[in-house]
């Protein structure tokens, strides 16, 4: 019997979970029903979370190891947790359908964002679940693009950070530390078994293998397919709301419509190899 009822928001991704408390570790039931309930439905929130950063390590440790960013913002003291201190946020990353990190060679399993400030209006997160998209491809693309693999480039990202201020890091330095890296275009969930999906604006450059040509014409496709409302949930923050969001079978995209300060602190949970 549970301790926590949860409420789906779609039937395709996100849920909500209440009577939880993720300050304290959580029983050995409860944490695995957190993971089946985020298997399930891709990506769980949590509300009125007044917790503190430590907790939040505390709480994603409980899945995995830390994922330790790939280029340090100036933000924040801890490296376990990443500060997103935005007001101005058009066009500086967040603002386009990706999955974390997939210029890693082991991209993270998963994210815990709370929200710490909030503006007034605006600042929602929107989520896709990349696995609705892969079955939603008639059985001709699907036999295209199973097999095929896509590049991934943390130089797109790293610009962005540095053009908007968000990073000191040197680009040819970080460039070095992370070389571009191929991956599946359709993975295969390591606990689910369902393929998704693995291709997103921020960090794909081109598939492998294709021409020029082929690749102008089938990559936007496959990125612009997951964008489609019905693999989609919206989540509106209130501050201390938390989203742990599965990013091996879930894109986000944070709207970028606000204009005042919006802060947010991310802890990331380690990953394996894309199969
Ligand atoms: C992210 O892209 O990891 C952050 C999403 C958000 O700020 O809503």
């Amino acid at each position: 019997m549970s301790s926590f009822s949860l409420r789906p928001l779609t039937s395709t991704i996100g849920a909500e979970i209440d009577g939880l408390d993720i300050a304290s570790p959580l029983s050995s039931e409860d944490r695995q029903e957190v993971l089946d309930a985020l298997v399930a439905h891709h990506v769980l929130f949590f509300r009125e979370q007044d917790i503190t950063p430590e907790q939040q390590v505390a709480f994603a440790k409980q899945f995995g190891p830390i994922s330790f960013p790939p280029f340090a913002p100036k933000y924040g003291t801890n490296p376990e947790y990443i500060v997103l201190d935005q007001e101005n946020p058009k066009g500086e990353g967040a603002d386009a359908w990706h999955s974390d990190n997939s210029f890693m060679s082991e991209p993270p399993m998963g994210s815990v964002l709370r929200a710490v400030l909030i503006p007034e209006v605006g600042g929602d997160t929107c989520f896709a679940s990349t696995v609705a998209a892969y079955d939603a491809l008639s059985p001709s693309i699907q036999r295209l693009v199973d097999g095929l693999k896509a590049i991934h480039d943390i130089t797109k990202p790293l610009l962005k950070g540095i053009a908007a201020g968000h990073t000191t890091v040197n680009l040819e330095d970080v460039q070095a530390q992370w070389p571009p890296v191929a991956h599946p275009i359709v993975r295969t969930h390591p606990v689910t078994g369902k393929k998704s999906l693995y291709v997103n604006r921020n960090s794909t450059t081109h598939i492998e293998g294709l021409s020029e040509r082929e690749n102008e014409m089938l990559l936007p496709f496959l990125m612009d397919h997951i964008r489609s409302p019905e693999f989609q949930c919206r989540f509106k923050w209130d501050t201390n709301s938390v989203a742990f969001w599965d990013n091996r079978s879930a894109q986000h995209f944070a709207v970028s419509d606000y204009h005042s300060r919006r802060i947010m602190n991310r802890v990331t949970i380690a990953g394996e190899k894309v199969l």
